[in-house]
């Protein structure tokens, strides 16, 4: 199997990030939390794409900083469980762990592991970053289509109205350049975006096969993805996923929950990067809305305190899920802003840079996540509801996202 993205690309990640952690730019990593076999399309991709560049303006516009972009995506196939099985109709199955491994369909046929799958998550991931890369340096990603990366149903909302508003004055400043005489189309960062993969590195099996030694540095690189991480489930100090990330030289990830206390969070960092190397470890705090403010600053006293070079970043989304009265995982869109605000207060307090937020959206119009100025309700839950796994934000609702988390990056 060849390496599916290049050294050269992944410490271009590593530097971008650490811009993040120095406070010049910010990271926005989103996508899907599971990857599917069956909804695999060019057009699925690409309003992904688009929903994440949008963010990116509306973030840059607002703040002045840059925007680190890596996608959840072209690898993102595999699922920890808190449990090994669950109840559906009164049947007990095995979880769905991820198209990577077995299918989601509620029948135990397709609940039995297939080792098949690894191959159709890497043939996969091969298709999507074509596709990626054909978006990202062809033309679709050039600053003067910022007004067609508007999604249809987008365009018509209260939030794609102001982000329309900010296309026109964006237009309007690469006209008054152009009139000035500057030469933009000789400007390559116009045209074209660096646009990042990343996953959870959970079935080690599949990584080892694409981790390779790079001759000139002599260093060793997991080559499915720019960025890996470990989850929550996954970031035992002593375990095989962290033994993993520690030996390969990408910018590498941990999620973080609630229960980390300080020591351990410490003992974590000294075994990812020992060497304190800017951009090298992005910690993902995913606190829960209720928790954050209390939980996250001593972590980050005692992260700045040893002089670790970390980029803070919150996922707002995995300690704000809840089972719906209709049985349906969700997650409210105000929790979601509430804990992006704990995050910000939290590093205002400690001192520190909050340098990014890791998401969980599509480019569809979905209904999986309640609230938002479209007030979807709990009774409108299953009228698009088509995530494998966990509910992510529709593109209106990350539009509407990216405006308040611009407000915060200004404040
Ligand atoms: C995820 O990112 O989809 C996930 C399972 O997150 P966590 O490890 O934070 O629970
Ligand atoms: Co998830």
């Amino acid at each position: 199997m060849s390496a599916l993205v290049a050294t050269a690309e992944v410490r271009r990640l590593r530097a971008e990030l650490a811009e993040v952690a120095a406070g010049r730019a910010f990271l926005l990593q989103a996508g899907d939390c599971s990857e599917s076999f069956d909804e695999f399309t060019a057009p699925a991709v690409r309003n992904k794409l688009k929903v994440i560049l949008q963010m990116a303006v509306l973030l840059t516009y607002g703040s002045g900083l840059p925007v680190v972009k890596v996608g959840r995506i072209a690898g993102q196939f595999a699922k920890p469980r808190s449990s090994p099985t669950e109840d559906i109709g009164g049947i007990c199955l095995p979880a769905f762990r991820g198209h990577m491994v077995n299918g989601d369909a509620p029948d135990a046929q397709s609940r039995t592991p297939d080792p098949r799958r690894l191959l159709g998550a890497y043939h996969q991931s091969a298709a999507t970053l074509a596709l990626l890369g054909s978006f990202a340096h062809g033309g679709f990603a050039d600053l003067s289509q910022v007004h067609s990366w508007n999604l249809e149903f987008v365009a018509s909302s209260k939030e794609g109205r102001r982000y329309n508003r900010i296309a026109n004055e964006i237009d309007r400043s690469l006209r008054f350049m152009a009139a000035c005489g500057i030469d933009l189309d000789s400007e390559e960062t116009l045209h074209k975006v660096d646009f990042y993969t990343s996953h959870e590195a959970l079935i080690l099996h599949y990584e080892e096969a694409l981790t390779r030694m790079n001759s000139a540095d002599g260093l060793w690189y997991g080559q499915s993805a720019h960025m890996l991480w470990a989850g929550e489930r996954s970031r035992r100090l002593d375990g095989s996923h962290i033994e993993f990330l520690s030996g390969i030289a990408n910018p590498v990830g941990v999620k973080v929950g609630p229960s980390i206390k300080p020591g351990e969070l410490v003992r974590l960092c000294e075994r990812l990067d020992p060497k304190r190397q800017p951009g090298r470890l992005t910690l993902i705090a995913r606190m829960g809305a209720d928790k954050v403010r209390d939980v996250l600053p001593p972590l980050l006293q005692a992260i700045a305190g040893e002089g670790f070079p970390v980029v803070w970043a919150c996922d707002p989304m995995h300690a704000n899920t809840f089972l719906s009265d209709g049985g349906r995982k969700t997650r409210r869109f105000d929790d979601i802003v509430r804990e992006i605000e704990g995050f910000f207060s939290a590093h205002g307090e400690a001192g520190t840079f909050p340098g990014g937020v890791h998401l969980e959206l599509t480019g569809d119009n979905v209904t999986e996540c309640l609230g938002g100025l479209d007030e979807i309700g709990e009774d409108r839950l299953h009228v698009r509801y088509t995530t494998t796994c966990d509910p992510r934000l529709n593109a209106r609702q990350a539009i509407e996202l990216a405006f308040l988390v611009s407000e915060l990056l200004q404040s």
